[in-house]
């Protein structure tokens, strides 16, 4: 017989004066293949069409999905119910505004992170929209492909301790960011360029290192690799600047 999932669903729109925050339960037949993504569906389309959360591509692709799934950061899509408990709370990722419910807004933090860090190619070249691209060697190509996975999801940022007590911390999705850059040939930013924007505790220094970003990260990237990367690149690069060297 299938199971009787038991949802507990935070619930709260903060765009309602009436509304307080409160958890509200929900009772679900479980069906074969399910995900979070079918059984919030069917929970809106059956029980309250009032509920909010953010959906998409379904695939694990746009990352607009992510919540908080029994504790743990996730993709709500990527979650099958076969693999939970009969009891499944489901709460909106800390750290980022809340739109509604489980909804969140991602986009503004990493909009504003990205300009922040400069998220884009520094070069000093004119384009000219008539040459021909320019070859990289593949496994440079590889190494910035391998970075530029990121989905945008937030779990990271969600899981951080770092980032729960400050705002100001531009967390692992923004740091891995600038590694992206940092291996980029055509970005033409030095060392201390870098650290002027991440040697601080806003940025590469804030970090404590106890890795929950990659243990929650749905896209499996070397968080901790491009942690460490970038540690040992601005720690050389804050001796160099006390000691005057280039
Ligand atoms: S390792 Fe750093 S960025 Fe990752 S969760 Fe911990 S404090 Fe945050
Ligand atoms: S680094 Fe991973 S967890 Fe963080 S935003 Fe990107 S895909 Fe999501
Ligand atoms: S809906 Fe796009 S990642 Fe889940």
């Amino acid at each position: 017989m299938a199971r009787l999932l038991k949802f507990n669903i935070f619930r709260y729109n903060p765009m309602d004066e009436a509304s307080t925050p409160r958890m509200q339960e929900f009772v679900l037949e479980e069906t074969v293949n399910m995900t979070l993504f079918i059984a919030l569906n069917r929970l809106r389309e059956e029980q309250d069409p009032s509920l909010m959360f953010d959906f998409c591509c379904r695939a694990g692709i746009c990352g607009s999905c992510a919540m908080v799934i029994n504790g743990r950061p996730g993709l709500a899509c990527q979650t099958k119910t076969a693999d939970m408990p009969q009891d499944i709370t489901l709460l909106p990722l800390p750290v980022y505004k809340l739109i509604g419910d489980i909804s969140v807004d991602t986009g503004s933090w990493f909009r504003e992170m990205y300009e922040k860090t400069e998220s884009w190619v520094h070069t000093s070249k004119v384009f000219d929209p008539t040459a021909l691209e320019e070859r990289m060697d593949n496994e440079v190509a590889e190494q910035i492909y391998e970075l530029e996975r990121c989905v945008e999801c937030g779990c990271c940022v969600a899981a951080c301790g770092t980032a729960r007590l400050r705002d100001d911390f531009m967390g692992a999705a923004a740091l891995n960011r600038v590694a992206r850059f940092v291996v980029d040939p055509r970005d033409e930013r030095t060392d201390k360029d870098y650290f002027e924007i991440i040697g601080n505790d806003e940025g590469i220094f804030g970090c404590m290192g106890l890795l929950a970003c990659e243990d929650v990260c749905p896209k499996g990237l070397p968080l901790q690799n491009q942690l460490g990367f970038l540690r040992r690149k601005m720690g050389i690069t804050a001796l160099k600047n006390l000691f005057g060297r280039k």
